[in-house]
């Protein structure tokens, strides 16, 4: 008898030792625009989100009440205004960086970047304050140099993790996994490769010599492929000229939702998801590139490195880091020169 209830007791202890929690808090900052609003739509119906809190500068209101009428377990909370984005974020466990301005035709994702880099600062010094140790995830263009920014802010307010901090790549790899499906013919889950670098143009490498089921191109289709995917967001934009104008926003909503999904199962502790994403490394010269990671409780849990690269994508990778620098260094020099002219204004 006496034995019987110790093994109770082991093993009632041994579950709380290992229950996972399914409650995360999960915010969207740019929650009611063209990339916001499906994304927040998918994180309403998330079995692991049960707080999702939506801001946004505008047109929160409608949002909040349209999402609210969802009969998913997700709680929702809406906030306007900067000075709510404080509550907005308060202890969430995920923040999702959407907001800003998109591309227009004839427009480079670099162009955006003095426009907003004004809202990655604003947002990022908020979750230095409020949730320091979120996983912070960022699809707002120009990712790569949009990323470095945030680190150089979080870095000066003594909270910067890199296992915290992602540039989302994401769509990347399901671009990559739609065109390639299409040649294959096979379903679009059955196709697995790293897509590397970063999320603009020529940092764009995809590691197509992966890809399984194996993908056997001559040179000249392959070429025609890497563009396509490396330039596929100006295919969106050109497309949606005819049509108001703006970029890819459902396609990077079900991306950002799918990355997400992949942190949510990693706070879990879940069976660790792998998820390409540009984060903090020292696999190349760059001091940010995309590879794929391993996720885990903490953010990430292991950078998996580089893949296998055959000649062609050897170039592709070389010609990716040396945009890659620039791009990364343009988010460090806004930042130190944002900081000089703010110690300049400052009178004692
Ligand atoms: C995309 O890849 O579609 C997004 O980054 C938006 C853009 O400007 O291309």
């Amino acid at each position: 008898m006496n034995s019987l209830k110790v093994r109770q007791i082991t093993r009632l202890a041994r579950n709380f030792g290992t229950t996972t929690k399914n409650n995360f808090k999960v915010a969207v900052v740019g929650a009611s625009g063209g990339i916001g609003q499906p994304l927040s739509l998918l994180l309403k119906r998330h079995e692991l989100v049960s707080k999702l809190s939506i801001y946004d500068v505008m047109r929160t209101p409608g949002v909040f009440t349209d999402l609210s009428h969802i009969d998913t377990k997700a709680s929702i909370e809406g906030f306007q205004c900067a000075e709510n984005l404080p509550a907005a974020l308060d202890e969430a466990q995920v923040v999702l960086l959407v907001g800003g301005v998109a591309r227009q035709p004839g427009m480079k994702r670099d162009d955006l970047f003095n426009k907003n880099a004004s809202v990655v600062e604003e947002v990022t010094t908020v979750v230095a304050a409020k949730c320091p140790k979120a996983l912070f995830a960022i699809v707002t263009n120009p990712v790569n140099s949009c990323v470095p920014l945030a680190a150089e802010i979080l870095k000066k307010k003594n909270v910067f993790d890199p296992k915290r901090l992602f540039g989302v790549t994401t769509l990347d790899l399901v671009r990559s996994r739609t065109f390639i499906s299409e040649i294959l013919k096979v379903a679009p889950s059955k196709v697995l490769m790293p897509v590397i670098g970063g999320h603009s143009g020529i940092t764009i490498v995809p590691v197509l010599s992966q890809c399984k089921p194996p993908l056997k191109l001559d040179k000249e289709k392959t070429k025609k492929l890497v563009e396509r995917i490396q330039h596929a967001g100006t295919e969106v934009v050109k497309a949606k000229d005819l049509d108001g104008g703006g970029s890819a926003t459902l396609s990077m909503a079900h991306s950002a939702a799918v990355f997400t999904d992949a942190l949510l199962k990693g706070l879990k502790g879940d069976c660790p998801p792998v998820k390409c994403s540009y984060v903090a490394s020292d696999v190349t010269e760059c001091a940010f590139f995309s590879t794929a990671l391993k996720l885990g409780k903490n953010g990430v849990e292991k950078n998996l490195g580089l893949p296998k690269l055959n000649e062609d994508e050897e170039k592709l990778f070389c010609a990716a880091v040396e945009q890659l620098k620039k791009d990364i260094q343009k988010g460090v020099d806004y930042f130190k020169k944002k900081n000089k002219d703010d110690k300049k204004g400052k009178k004692c």
